[in-house]
């Protein structure tokens, strides 16, 4: 009896290992030259050749690498006859000694989707016909130093990511500039020297060009961009000021100039932005005030201000910043807050305002650290903040509850013992 249920285990184990081998084997024993007479039952199968070249990437092929279920859902394949071709690849964790050829790419140059993902591995060249089919780029953690003349090959893809690898370029615009059909780039810290592109596709949803050394302004260019929605320029070394023209980027939502050398004051025109969601401005050398506003930016959720030189009084009050999934302003030492406009609970990292509308010196949190005097203040709506509100409250009642019955227990017995006298 008790061996019954580790038996039907391995029974069902080695069922389900088994029937996928089946159709594998079926596949690659007897090539089909016409499937449709042979075996009219047979779904159409992959390629033999990619099914070599994934066998060389040590790509696990015991299942047909084109079923829905293929491992870490690494292969996607179109629905070709006879047979099947990937449109989709994604290589994870590779190991050391992988090695694959420009003939193996030959092979998978149906390609349309590439993503290396920590596959440190020599860089191979890509043959012309996959290069010309390659819509998305992916290389993250990947594929050792990237020169700029390699990637700019890749004319035809509308998303390129290439994260934690040294690009090699004297710009992104040696990289980007024949790309015309370019929707999202992600070129992150790579190490990529020189300055912001003047020019992009027009089309242009997406741009992240973070953690790199990208010198020089912002153009003022950009404002053609519309129908940009993400804009992450931190951890550069940009310097001048955000041009006003940034009002005319009516479709961005997430925007971050956090951690460059940016100066000068929040340009009005960011209040034409009607869906802006996400502004980050940390870290930089911005003055003035900030402006009012920003308050009545209805979509806004995420505001860092912190670590700047922004003085004056901060012109929003308690009810605006609880709103805000996050909230900064630390580390502008000129800058203070109207205590009958906001509570001191919220601790903001800057010091209370006199009657003149000047920092009382010196601000509370200043001896702190830099870093952890902001704190972010939880927003009401998100699930977690409410779950975080239930467990209080449940400790809450199970305590009240639990006190009451013991009182109540008391009362009983002293009532019981009175009564029995
Ligand atoms: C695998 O792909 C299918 C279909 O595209 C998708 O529904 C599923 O969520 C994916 N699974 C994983 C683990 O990515
Ligand atoms: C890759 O390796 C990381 C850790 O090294 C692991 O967390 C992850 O699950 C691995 N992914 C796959 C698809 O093997
Ligand atoms: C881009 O794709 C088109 C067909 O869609 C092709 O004619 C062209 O050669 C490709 N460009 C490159 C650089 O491969
Ligand atoms: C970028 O340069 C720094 C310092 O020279 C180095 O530590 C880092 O590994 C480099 N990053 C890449 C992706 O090469
Ligand atoms: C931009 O997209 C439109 C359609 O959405 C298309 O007609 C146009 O050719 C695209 N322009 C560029 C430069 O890609
Ligand atoms: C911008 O990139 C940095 C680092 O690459 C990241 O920490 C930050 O969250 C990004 N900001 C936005 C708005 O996505
Ligand atoms: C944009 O910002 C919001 C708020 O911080 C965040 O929840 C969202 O994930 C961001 N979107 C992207 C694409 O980073
Ligand atoms: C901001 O700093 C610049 C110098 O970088 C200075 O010319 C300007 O007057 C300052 N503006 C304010 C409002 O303090
Ligand atoms: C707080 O500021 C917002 C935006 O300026 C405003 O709409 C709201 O009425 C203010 N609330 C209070 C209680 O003053
Ligand atoms: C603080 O707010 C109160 C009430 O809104 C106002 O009367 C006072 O002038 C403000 N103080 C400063 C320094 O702005």
């Amino acid at each position: 009896m008790e061996i019954r249920p580790p038996f039907l285990l391995i029974l069902l184990t080695f069922m389900l290992s088994y029937t996928p081998t089946i159709s594998s084997l079926s596949a690659n024993i007897s090539p089909i030259k016409s499937p449709s007479a042979s075996s009219p039952v047979l779904p159409s199968t992959i390629d033999p050749n990619q099914l070599k070249a994934l066998n060389s990437l040590n790509i696990p092929t015991i299942k047909d690498p084109c079923s829905q279920s293929s491992i870490h859902n690494s292969t996607l394949c179109d629905s070709g006859k006879p047979f099947r071709h990937l449109v989709s690849l994604r290589l994870i964790n590779c190991s050391d000694n992988l090695r694959i050829s420009t003939n193996v790419l030959e092979y998978l140059s149906t390609l349309q989707e590439l993503e290396f993902l920590n596959c440190p591995i020599p860089l191979v060249h890509f043959p012309a016909k996959l290069i010309s089919n390659l819509r998305s780029f992916s290389c993250i953690n990947s594929l050792k130093n990237l020169p700029g003349v390699w990637l700019r090959r890749f004319e035809n893809l509308t998303d390129l990511t290439v994260l934690g690898v040294k690009v090699n370029a004297r710009g992104p615009r040696i990289v980007l500039r024949n790309m015309k059909k370019l929707r999202s780039v992600r070129i992150s810290h790579t190490n990529l020297t020189g300055y912001l592109p003047k020019k992009w596709n027009l089309n242009i949803t997406h741009i992240d060009l973070s953690g790199n050394h990208l010198k020089g302004k912002v153009p003022s260019s950009l404002k053609l961009l519309v129908d940009l929605e993400f804009l992450n320029l931190s951890s550069n070394k940009l310097s001048g000021e955000i041009p006003t023209s940034v009002g005319n980027l009516l479709s961005l939502r997430n925007v971050s100039f956090a951690s460059n050398s940016l100066r000068g004051s929040i340009p009005n025109s960011i209040s034409d932005i009607p869906g802006l969601v996400h502004l980050d401005l940390s870290s930089n050398q911005f003055n003035g005030t900030i402006p009012k506003f920003i308050s009545e930016m209805k979509e806004l959720k995420y505001l860092n201000l912190e670590n700047n030189n922004f003085n004056g009084v901060l012109p929003f009050n308690g009810s605006f910043i609880k709103r805000l999934a996050v909230f900064k302003v630390g580390g502008n030492s000129n800058l203070c807050y109207n205590h009958s406009m906001i509570s001191s609970k919220l601790k903001l990292g800057i010091s209370r305002c006199d009657k003149n509308g000047l920092p009382v010196l010196p601000p509370p949190y200043h001896s702190e650290s830099h870093i952890s005097v902001s704190v972010d203040v939880a927003c009401p709506s998100p699930a977690p903040a409410h779950e975080g509100w239930h467990w209080e409250s449940k400790i809450i009642l199970v305590t009240t509850v639990g006190l009451s019955s013991i009182v109540f227990v008391l009362i009983f017995l002293v009532l019981l013992s009175k009564w029995c006298k």
